[in-house]
This record gives C-alpha cells, sequence and structure tokens, in this order.
C-alpha cells in the first residue's frame, strides 16, 4: 500500500514539472509500458496472498486511473500553451506603417465608352458587340460595298495572312449586320468597339475606337436621325445648345447619307465646343440603305431606320482636350495618371457625365 501510494507521489510531481510533449510520453512508458511500473504491478498480482489481493487490486487500478488521467490533462496543458505561443508570435504589430499601393486609372477610351453608354441607354438603346476579326462579307459585301469599292484596297483593309476573306474589321458597322441576322425587328442598338485601318499619324492610329448606332422600326425617318444626334451631341459635351450640321456625303450602305460638324471656337487656348465659326466633322451617319435591309431579310418597304458611326477616340480627345492620339495606345503610366478617371466615378446622365 505504502508502495502504491509512494509511486503516485514520485510520478505526479515528475508529471507536474514536465512541460515538455515528448517527456510525457517516456513517462507514460515509463509507468504503463511493457515492462512499465504499473504493468509489472499488474503481473504481481498472483504472488500476493488472497486476502491482501482485493484491497492491492483496488489500489492499484485507482492509481492507475489517476496517473493516466494526469497524463491527459498534461498533455492537454501542452497544447494549449504552444497554441498559445504561437498564436503570440504571429500578432499583428500595428504600429507597423502600412504598405503603399498604386491606384489604377480608368483609361478615357473606357470612360468615353461608359459614357455614351449611359447618354443612349437612356433613349432605349442597348448594347451589342461583335468581334475583331471579321468576314469580308460582314465587313463589306452585307453593307452593299461592291467588290470593287477602294475602301476594300489592301492599302487601307488589314486582310489576315491566309485567307483574304478574313479581315480586322475596318469598322463597327458588321455589327448592324449581326445584329438583324440575330434578331427581330425593331432594333435600337449601339455598339461600342476597336476598329482598324492601315494608317498612323497624330490624329489616326492603326487600331481606333468607334460607336456604331442603329435604329430600325416601321415609320423611322431622318428626324428621329437629327434628333438622337443631336441629343447625344448636348449631352456628350454637357453643352444646352450646339451647332450642328449635317453635310451631304457617301456611304454605300446608306442612303441618303450625311457627314455631321459641330460648330467650335478656340478660346484662351481651349476648345470650346457648340458656338464658333469653325467646324468640326465627328461622325459619319445616313438612312440604312434598302439593299441593306434585303441582306438581313427585312423588307424595306415596311422597315426603315438610320445608322451612325462615332469616332471615339476623337471624342474623347475633343472633350477632354487631348491631342495626339497616339498617346491613347502607348501605355504610358505617367500619361494614364494625368488623363485618366477614378475607377468609382462611374458617368451616368442624372448627375453629370463628368466632373
Ligand atoms: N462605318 C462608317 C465609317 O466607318 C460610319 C458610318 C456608320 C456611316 C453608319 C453611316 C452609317 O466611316
Amino acid at each position: 500500500m505504502s508502495e502504491i501510494k509512494k509511486i503516485k507521489e514520485e510520478y505526479l510531481a515528475k508529471l507536474n514539472d514536465v512541460l515538455d510533449q515528448n517527456k510525457v510520453n517516456e513517462i507514460k512508458t515509463e509507468l504503463f509500458g511493457k515492462s512499465g511500473i504499473i504493468t509489472n504491478k499488474f503481473k504481481q498480482l498472483g504472488t500476493i496472498p488472497e486476502n491482501e489481493k482485493k484491497d492491492f487490486a483496488n489500489s492499484l487500478n485507482l492509481l492507475k486511473n489517476e496517473l493516466q488521467e494526469y497524463i491527459l490533462k498534461k498533455n492537454e496543458e501542452i497544447q494549449n500553451r504552444e497554441i498559445n505561443k504561437k498564436l503570440k508570435n504571429d500578432n499583428i504589430d500595428i504600429t507597423l506603417p502600412g504598405r503603399s499601393y498604386f491606384n489604377g486609372k480608368i483609361h478615357p477610351v473606357s470612360q468615353v465608352i461608359d459614357e455614351v453608354t449611359s447618354i443612349f441607354s437612356e433613349i432605349g438603346f442597348s448594347v451589342e458587340e461583335g468581334p475583331d476579326v471579321e468576314s469580308e462579307y460582314y465587313n463589306f459585301s452585307a453593307l452593299n460595298t461592291p467588290e470593287n469599292h477602294p475602301a476594300r484596297d489592301m492599302h487601307d483593309t488589314f486582310y489576315l495572312e491566309h485567307s483574304k476573306n478574313l479581315l480586322l474589321r475596318t469598322h463597327t458597322s458588321p455589327v448592324q449586320i449581326r445584329t438583324m441576322l440575330n434578331g427581330k425587328p425593331p432594333f435600337k442598338i449601339i455598339a461600342p468597339g476597336r476598329t482598324y485601318r492601315h494608317d498612323s499619324d497624330q490624329t489616326h492610329s492603326p487600331m481606333f475606337h468607334q460607336l456604331e448606332g442603329l435604329h430600325i422600326d416601321n415609320n423611322i425617318n431622318m428626324g428621329h436621325l437629327k434628333g438622337c444626334l443631336y441629343y447625344f451631341v448636348k449631352k456628350f459635351f454637357e453643352v444646352d445648345k450646339v451647332k450642328i450640321r449635317f453635310r451631304p456625303s457617301h456611304f454605300p450602305f446608306t442612303e441618303p447619307s450625311a457627314e455631321v460638324d459641330i460648330g467650335y471656337k478656340i478660346e484662351d487656348g481651349k476648345i470650346k465646343i457648340g458656338d464658333g465659326e469653325k467646324w468640326l466633322e465627328i461622325l459619319g451617319c445616313g438612312m440604312v440603305h434598302p439593299n441593306v435591309l434585303k441582306n438581313v431579310k427585312l423588307n424595306p418597304k415596311k422597315f426603315q431606320g438610320y445608322a451612325f458611326g462615332v469616332g471615339i477616340d476623337r471624342l474623347a480627345m475633343l472633350k477632354y482636350g487631348i491631342n495626339d492620339l497616339r498617346a491613347f495606345f502607348e501605355s504610358d503610366i505617367r500619361w494614364l495618371e494625368f488623363y485618366g478617371f477614378d475607377p468609382l466615378d462611374i458617368p451616368t446622365n442624372y448627375r453629370g457625365l463628368s466632373r
């Protein structure tokens, strides 16, 4: 009996001082291993006189349970201690200075696309898109542009190498064809996107952006076209009055066709849109040619409408006073920092487009 008490005191004291998991395991083996102290004591049971046996076995069981419980408690304690230590070391040092980061800007072209989308969506236009790589059919033939038309010339158009039939679209007008072939009238869409022509100087880049507009219904006439463009120009340049002139022109896919100029003047070295003696061409437009309607299986006697095409880069240059188009595509981060827009400054017609 006293021997059992001795073991108990010795090992509880031993365990009490231990702080290390391996050490606890060692002690456990010392007690309960194959030839551990407690294991051996159980083996001795047979040699003990019958009258002492029961008491001895009871005390031994109690000791065994007590030691095992204590070992479990110790393990838990050690684990908690380790977790706490880890948490303490991983602590965030809130006194450290923050990492600085670079705030991106919205490119003027993206900004203008958002602005025109906002303007046109308010009068019922939805947005369509088409691919940059087009077939000759969508880009020219379906748009009533004959085989021998100069616009098809290799000097203007980027044909793709292996097949003469594929090209980089020279305008967004093929989206008119795609839209009309894919749906049912009425159509009232705009289509912003990239376009390509073999041309490069201060105001021309081989890749540029256009916005196509198309409105087809039963009774659409040139008055609607004019009204729509007046509305657009006033909203876009954020002026109450604007001088606009429609100049007769030619596009194979519209009849009659016009180019639209807006009045402007230079004041204090800055361009002022809307008034003045000078004229600036901003877009091409016209009434959709009956042949185009026939090509998309619409009856020109039942459906008419107008279309227009605006240079988006040009709009951005005029509105935001940027005079070299090439800078748009040079990816100079300092340029973007200066001419770009804040990411959350999303244009809406209600709040005012630009600030
Ligand atoms: N696609 C013409 C161009 O790129 C513009 C245009 C579009 C003209 C629609 C009339 C109607 O010059």
